[in-house]
């Protein structure tokens, strides 16, 4: 399929990594919805890239309400087109030592990153089925591998790499392949939130983590958005429930 068909729907695209992939998906020629939680805030997102002559659409929906997903899957398809690529991006931190973490604050990162991903997944994998094609992404992280204070986070993550495999296995004879990117850190309002919440300058936050990185510096969006532009493309069709850190070095 040329990437002139290609209808992507980015979730948490408003920013932060979510933003940047959608710009490089529109730059690489596919037509982008850019759905966030509140769809004045895509309006930034939607009009650089109608600058750079793209196709964009800006939608407001909660990625982990069942109706506003369906709704918002079928307006993505009466507007730009049916979608055929899907990036899972949305996200949450609720970090709290296991101790302190609420019923409220486990549930709330099930819902965006696995309820959300599994509701967004099921809602466009029947578009992408008819078009026999399709392309699934979903966003997990180096603290799928475990990390202090993010037992909710930790699980939700490590919980997409086993969604991400089954989608494969169960979609892949009709043309769609599902992998994960798992990003190290990541310069975005995200990672500024935890430095604020530690009372670190995000500065010396930064510079602790990137003496960590064999690369040494910091993750940028764009680092995920290549990644991900490499795992949307027509080539990568025989790359499927992989899971790719991109985080500077290995993990282990
Ligand atoms: N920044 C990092 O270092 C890092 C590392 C590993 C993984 N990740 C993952 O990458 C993804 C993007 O992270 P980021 O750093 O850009 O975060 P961010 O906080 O800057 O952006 C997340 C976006 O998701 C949106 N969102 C939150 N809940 C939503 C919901 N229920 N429905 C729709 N949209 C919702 C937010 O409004 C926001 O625009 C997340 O899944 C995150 O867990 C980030």
């Amino acid at each position: 399929m040329s990437n002139a068909q290609r209808i992507a729907i980015v979730t948490g695209a408003a920013r932060g990594i979510g933003a940047a992939v959608a710009r490089r998906l529109a730059a690489d020629g596919m037509a982008v919805a850019v759905l966030d939680l509140d769809e004045t805030a895509c309006g930034a997102v939607v009009a650089e890239i109608e600058k750079a002559d793209g196709r964009a659409l800006a939608v407001g929906a909660d990625v982990s309400d069942e109706a506003a997903v369906e709704q918002a899957v079928e307006r993505v398809a009466a507007e730009l087109g049916a979608p055929n690529v899907l990036v899972n991006n949305a996200g949450v931190l609720r970090d709290n030592l296991l101790f302190k973490m609420s019923v409220d604050d486990w549930d709330t990162v099930m819902n965006v990153h696995l309820r959300g991903s599994f509701l967004m997944s099921r809602a466009v994998q029947r578009h992408m089925i008819e078009q026999k094609w399709g392309r699934i992404v979903s966003l997990s992280s180096t603290s799928a591998l475990g990390n202090r204070g993010q037992a909710n986070y930790a699980a939700a993550k490590a919980g997409l790499q086993g969604f991400t495999k089954t989608l494969a296995f169960e979609l892949g004879k009709f043309g769609v392949t599902a992998n994960a990117v798992a990003p190290g850190f990541i310069e975005t309002d995200m990672t500024a939130a935890t430095a604020a919440r530690m009372g670190v300058p995000f500065e010396d936050f930064k510079k602790a983590v990137v003496a960590t990185i064999p690369v040494a510096r910091a993750g940028q969006p764009e680092d995920i958005a290549h990644t991900i532009s490499f795992l949307t493309s027509e080539g990568a069709g025989f790359v499927s429930g992989q899971v790719i850190y991109v985080a500077g070095g290995p993990k282990n």
